[in-house]
């Protein structure tokens, strides 16, 4: 915001006078009034961008001035001038809201000084401030973010699925949110006032696992000495969320495929079966297919939990939802450790929106809880980033090669032209530093970059070298 037009509120006319003539000098427009009454009569009738109001004064003091501007919603930056034995009074504005305050006396320039930082810091925030507002509450479903449209397609999957027994699968890479959707799922659901009972079926050895499921009778093997219930059972009713299915040793998929299909189970040692009514939900990081084509995931076991298929895509195909992201874990971390982060400079966004993520949403998470405690300003900025995102930009991996191309000669074609647009971005169009990279002569830059058709790659650095 630009400072153009002050009112300046002090009972001491001669203070009114110094201040319209420096300011008026500076550029400002600049009237005056002698209390806080008048100036509030004044704020009604014109706009003003800022007040530089006095603490002590006749009839409405500074403080009450304050209060009533604010109970008004009259948009204006306040400057509390402060004599001696007033600048608690002005410490306490500040905190209600006043923009900044300086102490009398003052010289000319201190004035002009601070109403100079004042529109700086404005300019600032306004700048670099990325907003977002309201945004999040449209894009957000049960405290799962994203605006793109796999995951919009995907929060209606789940409201549409909730309520059903059905058997969902959810794949995707670590750290873009499966347990999310789960508990989702089960939360949106017509069970969600029964259990949801989380196993992570990587994570319990093959001997144990089988118990840990189905449970096991008393004796049932030697360190068996109580039965034991299992988590089947636990989650009768509800929800059981098999996480990491793919880690499932064979043995133990043939008796879950029975539990599926027959709705019972039979706890290890007993020989009776129980009936359960148990919903569940899988996910993995793993490829179930090629597991089902290298043998080492039940082909009718797959197709069983596949009924419904939840695919979340790696972060780095939605950057779109980076942005409503970054203000959800802001928000969230602010509220958590008492922060007051605003928000982040558009540079960062910029390079945090060109980053790969290959930890995903978690990795996204991590990383701005860190910036956030570590930054000193109340915007966050590259410098708060860790390097390896800093300076990752177009690092991508080159492009995966096209469907149809089957041709050595034309495929090597294809990855020769991606490695020079590669390198040529890397070194900011220099053709020379580019040969260096790719390891080839500069004339052979030259003449494979008319072969392919591929012109000077712009760039801010002009160290071009023809
Ligand atoms: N879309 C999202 N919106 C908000 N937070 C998310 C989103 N996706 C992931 N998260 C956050 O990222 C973290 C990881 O999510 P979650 O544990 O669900 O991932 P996962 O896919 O199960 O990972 P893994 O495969 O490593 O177990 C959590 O802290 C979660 O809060
Ligand atoms: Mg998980």
């Amino acid at each position: 915001m630009e400072i153009r037009r002050i009112l300046v509120v002090d009972d001491e006319e001669n203070m009114c006078h110094m201040l319209s003539m420096v300011l008026g000098k500076a550029g400002y427009q600049v009237d005056y009034v002698l209390n806080g009454i008048e100036a509030l009569d004044f704020l009604g009738k014109f706009p003003v961008d800022l007040v530089l109001c006095d603490v002590r004064m006749p009839k409405m003091d500074g403080m009450a001035l304050l209060d009533a501007i604010q109970e008004k919603g009259i948009d204006v930056l306040i400057i509390m001038m402060s004599a001696f034995g007033t600048i608690d009074t002005a410490v306490e504005a500040m905190k209600k809201g006043a923009y900044d305050y300086i102490s009398k006396p003052f010289k000319p320039d201190e004035v002009l000084l601070t109403l100079k930082k004042a529109e700086e810091r404005q300019r600032l925030k306004k700048e670099n401030l990325y907003l977002l507002k309201n945004a999040r509450d449209r894009y957000s479903f049960a405290n799962i973010v994203g605006k793109s449209r796999k995951m919009q397609e995907l929060f209606a999957t789940v409201e549409k699925v909730a309520d059903y027994k059905t058997t969902v699968l959810i794949t995707g890479p670590s750290g873009t949110g499966k347990e999310m959707i789960a508990r989702a799922i089960h939360y949106k659901g017509a069970r969600a006032s029964n259990p949801l009972v989380a196993v992570n079926c990587g994570g319990i050895p093959e001997n144990l696992l089988e118990s840990e499921l189905f449970g096991h009778v008393k004796g049932a093997f030697t360190d068996a000495i109580k039965s034991k219930k299992g988590l089947f059972l636990e989650a009768d009713g509800g929800t059981l969320f098999l996480d990491e299915i793919g880690e499932m040793p064979v043995s133990l998929q043939v008796k879950l495929l029975r539990a599926l299909q027959e709705g019972e189970i039979r706890p290890v040692g007993e020989n009776r079966t129980i009936e359960v009514d148990v919903r569940i939900i899988a996910a993995t990081t793993k490829n179930l297919a090629d597991a089902v084509k290298e043998g080492t995931f039940r082909e009718d076991l797959y197709y069983r939990l596949n009924v419904i298929h939840l695919e979340i895509p790696p972060l780095s195909e939605r950057p779109e939802d980076i942005p409503l992201l970054i203000e959800h874990f802001i928000a969230k971390h602010n509220k958590r450790l008492g922060l007051n982060v605003e928000g982040i400079s558009r540079k960062a966004m910029k390079v945090l929106q060109q980053y790969s993520w290959p930890g995903n949403v978690r990795q996204l998470e991590n990383v701005l809880e860190r910036a956030m405690v570590m930054s000193s300003g109340d915007v966050l900025d590259v410098e708060d980033f860790p390097d390896e995102i800093r300076f990752s930009k177009n690092n991508k991996p080159i492009s995966n090669l096209p469907e149809t191309l089957y041709s050595i000669k034309e495929a090597t074609r294809w990855l020769e032209k991606e490695l020079i647009i590669k390198a040529l971005k890397k070194t900011g169009g220099n053709r020379t530093q580019a040969a260096k990279l790719l390891d080839i002569s500069h004339p052979a830059l030259l003449y494979k970059m008319k072969d392919y058709g591929i012109g000077g790659i712009q760039s801010k650095k002009t160290n071009a070298d023809e």
